[in-house]
């Protein structure tokens, strides 16, 4: 077991955020867990788990152990009547994974292609994309106990997933209710995750840019290769590639307000866009909440709004060896997003990344 000390974690999280961990561990094996979980000093150090980086806002150097996570292995589990159960590590690149079972004959998982990150995050936050959740396609996982080292599986309904939200998201804060206090933040690490890819496909082609596609095309009946190849195309498109700007996709969650609320917002904004759900309540595009309050291209620092999308806030540093924003001046934006949308229309948005 190696732990690395000052670690720069700049290259570790998808913002760029210029950071250091105080120590770092590399997980690429889950005994290599069970050999710091034991160890009588690494035991009680409060620790971090971190995957691809690509939903966490560092805003200073992390004192809590960083547990970087390395394991890989895609592979086939099984086959039963109605689906094929694949599995990949928690270290595993979201996008490779998608790649990997297209390329061998399991379609289901292309409207969520170019998602940033590892697939061991992809539970935490039940990352969705063009009508299709995490939610939809997952079978199990297996995680390990941070405190005794014993590994556990879980399925869908003991992962209690919501709309970007899991019981990994929840636990222990003061205000949470009994039932997040429940919850497993801080407390697992996911080690291999699994998902049930029916062998009847159906495309999943309700979201309007995907449609707009179906026309540019006039294609009706889509393949799945080609729903990915429309995904790549629509989120290069419109998102930026956190390769080149730094950023953590959506930085807010989009609200859920009751019909009246709407209403209300629709009778002094009528062009607010909102999808009615299958509960009754009402989904309002953050994105544009934001973009109609004069957000879009605004900056504190070197964090800003991102021009085609004003749900996205970019680090707009000048690359790796550059300054970059600090995790501080993305905040004092988020703030002051929150805090101006909230005045014109009654709305706190929820930030989606996790804070550290
Ligand atoms: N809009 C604006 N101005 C903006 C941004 C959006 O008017 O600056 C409008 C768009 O025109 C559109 C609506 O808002 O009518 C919704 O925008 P979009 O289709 O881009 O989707 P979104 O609701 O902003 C969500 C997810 C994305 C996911 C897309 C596609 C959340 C928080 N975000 O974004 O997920 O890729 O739908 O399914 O639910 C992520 O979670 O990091 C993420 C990128």
């Amino acid at each position: 077991m190696l732990v690395e000390k000052n670690v720069p974690l700049q290259s570790l999280n998808t913002f760029h955020i210029v950071a250091k961990a105080h120590a770092l561990v590399r997980i690429r094996q889950e005994d290599e867990l069970q050999e710091l979980i034991v160890d009588p000093h690494w035991r009680k150090v409060a620790k971090l788990v971190l995957g691809g980086g690509s939903n966490i806002v560092l805003t200073g150097d992390v004192k809590p152990l960083v547990l970087k996570v390395e394991i890989r292995g895609m592979r086939l589990v099984r086959e039963s009547a109605k689906a094929f159960i694949v599995e990949a590590g928690g270290g595993d690149s979201w996008h490779d994974f998608v790649v990997w079972t297209l390329e061998q004959g399991y379609p289901g998982l292309e409207n969520m292609a170019l998602i940033p990150g590892t697939v061991g995050a992809a539970p935490v936050q039940n990352i969705g994309a063009y009508g299709v959740e995490l939610q939809d396609r997952f079978d199990a996982l297996d995680a390990m106990d941070l405190e005794t080292g014993q590994i556990f599986t879980l399925n869908a309904a003991q992962c209690a997933f919501g709309y970007r939200d899991s019981i990994f998201k929840h636990g222990g804060a003061p205000g949470d209710s009994a039932h997040q206090r429940l919850g497993l933040k801080g407390r697992a690490m996911i080690l291999r995750v699994r998902f049930a890819l029916p062998k009847v496909w159906k495309p999943v082609l309700g979201y309007a840019d995907i449609e707009r596609k179906m026309t540019e095309h006039a294609c009706t009946s889509p393949s799945a290769m080609q729903i990915f190849d429309w995904v790549c195309a629509i989120r290069r498109a419109k998102l930026p590639d956190p390769a080149v700007i730094g950023n953590v996709g959506s930085f807010f969650k989009n609200p859920t307000v009751s019909p009246e609320q709407c209403a209300d917002i629709i009778a002094r904004d009528p062009k607010v866009v909102h999808y009615h759900m299958d509960d009754g309540t009402v989904k309002l595009a953050a994105g544009w909440l934001i973009d109609s309050c004069g957000w879009k291209g605004k900056t504190v620092g070197h964090a800003g709004v991102y021009e085609k999308q004003a749900l996205v806030l970019v680090n707009k540093g000048a690359g790796v060896d550059g300054a970059g924003a600090t995790g501080g001046e993305v905040m004092t934006l988020a703030r002051a997003i929150q805090t101006s949308v909230y005045e014109r229309f009654g709305i706190l948005l929820e930030i989606e990344p996790v804070v550290v």
